[in-house]
Protein backbone atom coordinates (compact mmCIF):
# COMPACT_ATOMS: atom_id res chain seq x y z
CA UNK A 1 0.00 0.00 0.00
CA UNK A 2 1.11 3.61 -0.77
CA UNK A 3 2.57 5.56 2.27
CA UNK A 4 -0.10 8.37 2.65
CA UNK A 5 2.13 11.58 3.64
CA UNK A 6 -0.34 14.96 4.22
CA UNK A 7 0.93 18.40 4.32
CA UNK A 8 1.18 18.63 8.63
CA UNK A 9 0.73 21.97 9.60
CA UNK A 10 0.79 21.27 13.28
CA UNK A 11 2.51 23.19 16.00
CA UNK A 12 4.51 20.33 17.85
CA UNK A 13 5.37 18.04 17.57
CA UNK A 14 5.67 18.69 14.22
CA UNK A 15 6.84 17.87 10.85
CA UNK A 16 10.01 16.30 9.99
CA UNK A 17 11.71 16.64 6.83
CA UNK A 18 11.42 13.23 4.88
CA UNK A 19 14.76 12.49 4.19
CA UNK A 20 15.47 12.25 7.73
CA UNK A 21 12.49 9.83 8.71
CA UNK A 22 13.20 7.90 5.50
CA UNK A 23 17.03 7.27 6.73
CA UNK A 24 15.50 6.45 10.24
CA UNK A 25 13.33 3.70 8.70
CA UNK A 26 16.21 2.49 6.68
CA UNK A 27 18.38 2.00 9.98
CA UNK A 28 15.54 1.14 12.08
CA UNK A 29 16.65 -2.92 12.57
CA UNK A 30 20.30 -2.62 12.41
CA UNK A 31 21.95 0.60 13.29
CA UNK A 32 25.21 0.66 10.89
CA UNK A 33 26.03 -3.01 11.55
CA UNK A 34 25.35 -3.20 15.37
CA UNK A 35 21.95 -5.33 14.75
CA UNK A 36 20.60 -3.28 17.30
CA UNK A 37 17.59 -0.25 16.55
CA UNK A 38 19.34 2.98 18.40
CA UNK A 39 16.15 2.82 20.77
CA UNK A 40 17.93 -0.66 21.66
CA UNK A 41 21.86 0.51 22.28
CA UNK A 42 23.13 1.57 25.44
CA UNK A 43 23.80 4.74 25.64
CA UNK A 44 27.36 4.47 27.22
CA UNK A 45 28.29 2.77 23.78
CA UNK A 46 30.60 3.66 20.90
CA UNK A 47 27.48 3.87 18.46
CA UNK A 48 25.61 6.03 20.61
CA UNK A 49 29.04 8.28 21.46
CA UNK A 50 29.36 8.86 17.91
CA UNK A 51 25.64 10.09 17.48
CA UNK A 52 25.92 12.57 20.28
CA UNK A 53 28.80 14.01 20.06
CA UNK A 54 27.78 14.27 16.01
CA UNK A 55 24.73 16.04 16.72
CA UNK A 56 26.83 18.65 18.92
CA UNK A 57 29.40 18.96 16.16
CA UNK A 58 26.85 19.36 13.68
CA UNK A 59 25.02 22.17 15.88
CA UNK A 60 28.46 24.13 16.97
CA UNK A 61 28.78 23.96 13.15
CA UNK A 62 25.14 25.29 11.85
CA UNK A 63 24.76 28.13 14.22
CA UNK A 64 28.73 28.71 14.73
CA UNK A 65 28.51 28.14 18.42
CA UNK A 66 31.75 29.79 20.33
CA UNK A 67 34.04 27.69 22.04
CA UNK A 68 33.49 28.69 25.71
CA UNK A 69 29.82 27.47 25.34
CA UNK A 70 28.57 24.24 26.46
CA UNK A 71 25.78 22.29 24.11
CA UNK A 72 23.09 20.02 26.88
CA UNK A 73 20.55 17.62 25.52
CA UNK A 74 18.43 17.10 28.43
CA UNK A 75 14.64 16.14 28.96
CA UNK A 76 11.82 18.13 30.62
CA UNK A 77 11.02 19.79 27.02
CA UNK A 78 11.34 23.23 27.05
CA UNK A 79 9.34 23.98 30.25
CA UNK A 80 11.90 22.54 32.55
CA UNK A 81 14.02 25.11 31.66
CA UNK A 82 11.23 27.55 32.96
CA UNK A 83 12.17 26.35 36.36
CA UNK A 84 16.07 25.01 36.19
CA UNK A 85 16.73 28.68 34.69
CA UNK A 86 15.81 30.32 37.79
CA UNK A 87 17.03 27.58 40.11
CA UNK A 88 20.76 27.51 38.54
CA UNK A 89 20.50 31.25 37.79
CA UNK A 90 18.73 33.31 40.05
CA UNK A 91 20.09 33.35 43.50
CA UNK A 92 17.88 35.09 46.47
CA UNK A 93 18.03 38.39 46.50
CA UNK A 94 18.47 38.72 42.50
CA UNK A 95 15.82 39.48 40.24
CA UNK A 96 15.41 38.41 36.77
CA UNK A 97 13.49 40.52 34.10
CA UNK A 98 11.24 38.90 31.60
CA UNK A 99 10.02 40.23 28.30
CA UNK A 100 6.24 38.70 27.81
CA UNK A 101 5.67 38.62 24.28
CA UNK A 102 2.91 35.96 24.24
CA UNK A 103 1.70 32.51 26.04
CA UNK A 104 4.74 30.87 26.46
CA UNK A 105 6.92 34.18 27.65
CA UNK A 106 3.84 34.94 30.49
CA UNK A 107 4.61 30.74 31.46
CA UNK A 108 8.30 30.74 31.80
CA UNK A 109 8.08 34.08 34.28
CA UNK A 110 5.11 32.74 36.09
CA UNK A 111 7.46 29.76 36.65
CA UNK A 112 10.19 31.84 37.43
CA UNK A 113 7.98 34.12 39.41
CA UNK A 114 7.56 30.74 42.34
CA UNK A 115 11.08 30.47 42.28
CA UNK A 116 12.53 34.07 43.05
CA UNK A 117 12.15 37.55 41.71
CA UNK A 118 10.75 38.69 38.55
CA UNK A 119 10.14 41.96 36.88
CA UNK A 120 8.27 42.32 33.70
CA UNK A 121 10.33 44.38 31.52
CA UNK A 122 7.74 45.07 29.22
CA UNK A 123 4.23 43.06 28.24
CA UNK A 124 2.57 42.91 25.49
CA UNK A 125 -0.59 41.67 27.02
CA UNK A 126 -3.02 44.85 26.16
CA UNK A 127 -2.75 44.32 22.72
CA UNK A 128 -3.73 40.40 22.81
CA UNK A 129 0.21 40.09 21.95
CA UNK A 130 0.40 40.86 18.35
CA UNK A 131 3.69 42.26 18.41
CA UNK A 132 7.17 42.28 19.98
CA UNK A 133 7.96 45.79 22.45
CA UNK A 134 10.96 47.97 20.67
CA UNK A 135 14.28 48.28 22.54
CA UNK A 136 12.76 51.84 24.23
CA UNK A 137 9.68 50.03 25.31
CA UNK A 138 11.53 47.99 27.53
CA UNK A 139 11.94 49.14 31.07
CA UNK A 140 15.22 46.95 31.85
CA UNK A 141 16.85 46.34 35.27
CA UNK A 142 20.77 47.05 35.00
CA UNK A 143 21.29 44.41 37.97
CA UNK A 144 19.14 41.65 36.23
CA UNK A 145 20.80 38.02 36.96
CA UNK A 146 19.17 37.63 33.20
CA UNK A 147 16.84 39.10 30.78
CA UNK A 148 14.74 36.67 29.69
CA UNK A 149 12.95 36.69 25.59
CA UNK A 150 10.87 34.67 23.98
CA UNK A 151 11.99 34.55 20.21
CA UNK A 152 9.12 32.93 18.64
CA UNK A 153 5.41 32.98 20.15
CA UNK A 154 4.33 29.82 18.85
CA UNK A 155 0.55 30.67 19.88
CA UNK A 156 0.28 33.63 18.74
CA UNK A 157 2.78 34.29 15.88
CA UNK A 158 4.99 36.97 16.67
CA UNK A 159 8.75 36.87 16.37
CA UNK A 160 11.94 38.92 17.09
CA UNK A 161 14.46 39.56 13.89
CA UNK A 162 16.66 41.07 16.03
CA UNK A 163 17.21 40.37 20.08
CA UNK A 164 16.53 42.51 22.81
CA UNK A 165 19.66 44.19 24.33
CA UNK A 166 20.18 43.90 27.66
CA UNK A 167 22.20 46.16 30.10
CA UNK A 168 26.24 45.75 30.30
CA UNK A 169 26.99 42.17 31.99
CA UNK A 170 23.30 41.49 32.18
CA UNK A 171 23.13 37.59 30.25
CA UNK A 172 20.30 37.51 27.81
CA UNK A 173 18.52 34.30 27.71
CA UNK A 174 16.02 32.86 24.81
CA UNK A 175 13.46 30.48 24.76
CA UNK A 176 13.85 29.95 20.99
CA UNK A 177 11.62 26.23 20.98
CA UNK A 178 9.76 27.64 17.94
CA UNK A 179 12.60 29.48 16.05
CA UNK A 180 15.19 27.27 16.57
CA UNK A 181 17.76 26.76 13.87
CA UNK A 182 15.39 28.75 11.41
CA UNK A 183 17.64 31.39 10.60
CA UNK A 184 21.36 32.28 11.71
CA UNK A 185 21.98 34.25 14.96
CA UNK A 186 25.00 35.60 16.93
CA UNK A 187 25.06 33.15 19.69
CA UNK A 188 28.07 35.17 21.12
CA UNK A 189 25.10 37.70 21.97
CA UNK A 190 23.10 35.07 24.06
CA UNK A 191 24.12 33.91 27.82
CA UNK A 192 21.72 30.77 27.45
CA UNK A 193 19.67 29.65 24.77
CA UNK A 194 16.86 26.59 25.02
CA UNK A 195 14.39 24.61 22.81
CA UNK A 196 12.20 22.19 23.18
CA UNK A 197 13.51 20.01 19.67
CA UNK A 198 10.19 19.44 18.84
CA UNK A 199 9.38 21.91 15.94
CA UNK A 200 12.51 22.68 14.15
CA UNK A 201 14.79 20.72 15.53
CA UNK A 202 13.51 16.44 15.64
CA UNK A 203 10.76 15.07 18.21
CA UNK A 204 9.57 15.51 21.32
CA UNK A 205 11.79 14.32 24.08
CA UNK A 206 15.12 16.06 24.40
CA UNK A 207 15.31 20.20 24.92
CA UNK A 208 18.67 21.20 23.48
CA UNK A 209 20.64 24.20 25.97
CA UNK A 210 23.27 26.29 24.72
CA UNK A 211 25.00 27.56 28.04
CA UNK A 212 28.17 30.00 28.27
CA UNK A 213 30.36 28.16 30.46
CA UNK A 214 30.73 30.91 33.33
CA UNK A 215 27.00 30.66 33.79
CA UNK A 216 27.04 26.69 34.10
CA UNK A 217 29.60 27.32 36.45
CA UNK A 218 26.99 29.61 38.52
CA UNK A 219 24.64 26.94 39.48
CA UNK A 220 24.48 26.39 43.02
CA UNK A 221 25.57 23.39 44.40
CA UNK A 222 22.74 22.53 46.94
CA UNK A 223 20.46 22.07 43.62
CA UNK A 224 19.70 18.34 42.99
CA UNK A 225 21.66 16.69 40.72
CA UNK A 226 19.40 16.07 37.75
CA UNK A 227 18.52 19.89 38.07
CA UNK A 228 21.71 21.83 37.63
CA UNK A 229 23.25 22.86 34.75
CA UNK A 230 27.21 21.99 36.30
CA UNK A 231 25.89 18.34 36.66
CA UNK A 232 24.86 17.86 32.49
CA UNK A 233 27.59 19.59 31.60
CA UNK A 234 30.70 17.94 32.96
CA UNK A 235 28.84 14.41 31.97
CA UNK A 236 28.45 15.63 28.27
CA UNK A 237 24.26 15.11 28.58
CA UNK A 238 25.05 11.63 29.97
CA UNK A 239 24.26 12.12 33.61
CA UNK A 240 22.05 9.09 33.19
CA UNK A 241 19.91 8.00 30.73
CA UNK A 242 19.95 10.78 27.75
CA UNK A 243 16.48 10.31 25.10
CA UNK A 244 18.30 8.51 23.10
CA UNK A 245 16.39 8.18 19.95
CA UNK A 246 15.07 11.85 20.24
CA UNK A 247 18.36 12.78 19.90
CA UNK A 248 19.78 10.38 17.04
CA UNK A 249 16.55 11.70 15.17
CA UNK A 250 18.02 15.93 16.23
CA UNK A 251 21.33 14.40 14.65
CA UNK A 252 19.49 13.12 11.13
CA UNK A 253 17.56 17.30 11.43
CA UNK A 254 21.13 18.72 11.59
CA UNK A 255 22.55 16.70 8.87
CA UNK A 256 19.44 17.54 6.48
CA UNK A 257 20.03 21.56 7.56
CA UNK A 258 23.72 21.53 6.59
CA UNK A 259 23.12 19.58 3.03
CA UNK A 260 20.13 22.87 2.60
CA UNK A 261 23.23 25.01 2.67
CA UNK A 262 22.75 25.84 6.44
CA UNK A 263 20.62 28.10 8.09
CA UNK A 264 21.28 31.24 5.42
CA UNK A 265 19.33 28.49 3.09
CA UNK A 266 17.50 27.57 5.50
CA UNK A 267 15.92 30.90 6.28
CA UNK A 268 15.72 31.90 2.70
CA UNK A 269 13.03 29.37 2.03
CA UNK A 270 11.14 30.14 5.29
CA UNK A 271 10.87 33.48 4.43
CA UNK A 272 9.26 32.62 0.93
CA UNK A 273 7.26 30.29 2.11
CA UNK A 274 5.99 32.77 4.52
CA UNK A 275 5.59 35.50 2.75
CA UNK A 276 3.49 33.29 0.27
CA UNK A 277 0.63 33.33 3.46
CA UNK A 278 0.87 36.59 4.29
CA UNK A 279 0.46 37.59 0.82
CA UNK A 280 -2.52 35.67 0.13
CA UNK A 281 -3.84 37.60 3.27
CA UNK A 282 -3.17 40.97 2.46
CA UNK A 283 -4.70 40.37 -0.88
CA UNK A 284 -7.62 38.70 0.37
CA UNK A 285 -9.75 42.35 1.03
CA UNK A 286 -9.66 41.90 4.83
CA UNK A 287 -11.63 38.42 4.83
CA UNK A 288 -8.27 36.99 6.58
CA UNK A 289 -6.76 39.10 8.88
CA UNK A 290 -2.90 38.60 10.33
CA UNK A 291 -3.44 38.69 14.35
CA UNK A 292 0.60 39.79 14.19
CA UNK A 293 1.65 43.17 13.10
CA UNK A 294 3.20 43.00 9.89
CA UNK A 295 6.73 44.02 11.37
CA UNK A 296 6.67 40.94 13.86
CA UNK A 297 5.13 38.06 11.72
CA UNK A 298 5.89 35.11 12.72
CA UNK A 299 7.93 33.06 9.89
CA UNK A 300 7.55 29.99 12.22
CA UNK A 301 3.38 30.58 12.96
CA UNK A 302 1.21 32.33 10.72
CA UNK A 303 -2.17 33.41 13.06
CA UNK A 304 -4.98 34.65 11.00
CA UNK A 305 -8.61 35.16 11.94
CA UNK A 306 -11.54 34.76 9.54
CA UNK A 307 -15.17 36.89 9.51
CA UNK A 308 -16.88 35.04 11.95
CA UNK A 309 -16.20 31.44 14.02
CA UNK A 310 -18.64 29.37 11.64
CA UNK A 311 -16.03 30.15 9.08
CA UNK A 312 -13.18 29.53 11.31
CA UNK A 313 -15.10 26.28 12.49
CA UNK A 314 -15.17 25.10 8.29
CA UNK A 315 -11.79 26.16 7.25
CA UNK A 316 -9.64 23.48 9.42
CA UNK A 317 -12.14 20.97 8.42
CA UNK A 318 -12.25 21.42 5.07
CA UNK A 319 -8.57 22.20 4.34
CA UNK A 320 -8.03 18.12 6.66
CA UNK A 321 -10.07 17.00 3.24
CA UNK A 322 -7.72 18.20 1.47
CA UNK A 323 -4.70 16.53 3.57
CA UNK A 324 -3.44 19.84 5.28
CA UNK A 325 -3.59 18.82 8.61
CA UNK A 326 -3.41 21.11 11.60
CA UNK A 327 -4.67 24.56 11.11
CA UNK A 328 -6.63 25.61 14.11
CA UNK A 329 -5.44 28.19 15.98
CA UNK A 330 -5.21 28.21 19.42
CA UNK A 331 -8.44 28.64 21.33
CA UNK A 332 -6.61 31.77 23.35
CA UNK A 333 -6.14 33.73 19.52
CA UNK A 334 -8.76 31.84 17.88
CA UNK A 335 -8.85 31.32 14.26
CA UNK A 336 -6.00 29.60 12.16
CA UNK A 337 -2.59 29.26 12.68
CA UNK A 338 -0.57 27.50 9.99
CA UNK A 339 2.68 26.34 11.55
CA UNK A 340 5.30 26.35 8.65
CA UNK A 341 8.49 24.69 10.33
CA UNK A 342 11.77 24.34 8.35
CA UNK A 343 10.96 20.84 7.31
CA UNK A 344 7.84 21.90 5.81
CA UNK A 345 8.08 21.74 2.09
CA UNK A 346 7.22 24.79 -0.53
CA UNK A 347 5.04 23.02 -1.51
CA UNK A 348 2.60 22.78 1.34
CA UNK A 349 2.65 26.62 2.26
CA UNK A 350 1.67 26.35 -1.97
CA UNK A 351 -1.11 24.29 -1.07
CA UNK A 352 -2.02 26.15 1.57
CA UNK A 353 -2.76 29.18 -0.36
CA UNK A 354 -4.28 27.53 -3.57
CA UNK A 355 -7.05 26.32 -0.86
CA UNK A 356 -7.17 29.83 0.79
CA UNK A 357 -8.07 31.51 -2.46
CA UNK A 358 -10.80 28.64 -3.37
CA UNK A 359 -12.00 29.07 0.35
CA UNK A 360 -12.40 32.84 0.19
CA UNK A 361 -13.84 32.38 -3.47
CA UNK A 362 -16.66 29.77 -2.02
CA UNK A 363 -17.29 31.86 1.30
CA UNK A 364 -16.18 34.97 0.65
CA UNK A 365 -17.54 38.19 1.97
CA UNK A 366 -18.68 41.24 -0.17
CA UNK A 367 -21.13 43.79 1.04
CA UNK A 368 -24.45 43.56 0.79
CA UNK A 369 -26.75 45.79 -1.23
CA UNK A 370 -27.23 49.32 0.35
CA UNK A 371 -30.44 48.74 1.91
CA UNK A 372 -28.66 45.92 3.82
CA UNK A 373 -25.86 46.77 6.14
CA UNK A 374 -24.66 42.76 7.06
CA UNK A 375 -22.45 41.20 4.80
CA UNK A 376 -23.13 38.19 2.37
CA UNK A 377 -21.67 35.08 1.68
CA UNK A 378 -20.42 35.62 -2.00
CA UNK A 379 -22.48 32.75 -3.31
CA UNK A 380 -25.66 33.43 -1.43
CA UNK A 381 -25.41 37.11 -2.43
CA UNK A 382 -25.27 36.09 -5.79
CA UNK A 383 -28.15 33.98 -5.37
CA UNK A 384 -30.20 35.61 -3.26
CA UNK A 385 -29.42 39.35 -5.20
CA UNK A 386 -32.56 39.53 -8.16
CA UNK A 387 -34.47 38.98 -5.22
CA UNK A 388 -33.00 41.67 -2.84
CA UNK A 389 -32.05 44.10 -4.78
C1 LIG B 1 7.97 28.91 22.61
C2 LIG B 1 7.69 27.68 23.42
N1 LIG B 1 8.24 27.55 24.63
C3 LIG B 1 8.02 26.48 25.40
C4 LIG B 1 7.21 25.46 24.98
C5 LIG B 1 6.98 24.27 25.87
O1 LIG B 1 7.74 23.23 25.34
P1 LIG B 1 7.71 21.76 25.95
O2 LIG B 1 6.40 21.16 25.58
O3 LIG B 1 8.89 21.11 25.27
O4 LIG B 1 7.90 21.85 27.41
C6 LIG B 1 6.59 25.53 23.72
C7 LIG B 1 5.71 24.46 23.25
O5 LIG B 1 4.98 24.57 22.31
C8 LIG B 1 6.85 26.67 22.93
O6 LIG B 1 6.27 26.79 21.73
Amino acid sequence: MATKRVFNFNPGPAVLPLPVLTKAQEEMLDYKGTGMSVMEISHRSKAFAAIIQTAEADLRELLGIPANYKVLFLQGGASMQFAMLPMNLLPAGASADYILTGSWGKKAFDEAAKLGTVRAAATVKATNFDHVPSQSELNLDPKAAYLHFTSNETIQGVEYFTEPIPPAGVPLVCDASSDFISHPIDVSKYGIIYAGAQKNAGPAGVAIIIAREDLVEKAPDSLPVILNYKTHAADGSLYNTPPCFSIYIVGLVLKWAKELGGLEAVAKRNHAKADMIYEAIDKSGGFYKGHAKPESRSMMNVTFRLPNEQLEEQFPSEAKKRDLIGLKGHRSVGGIRASIYNAMPVEGTEALVQFMKEFQQKNGLIPSCPFHHAWYNVAAFHRRRRHLC
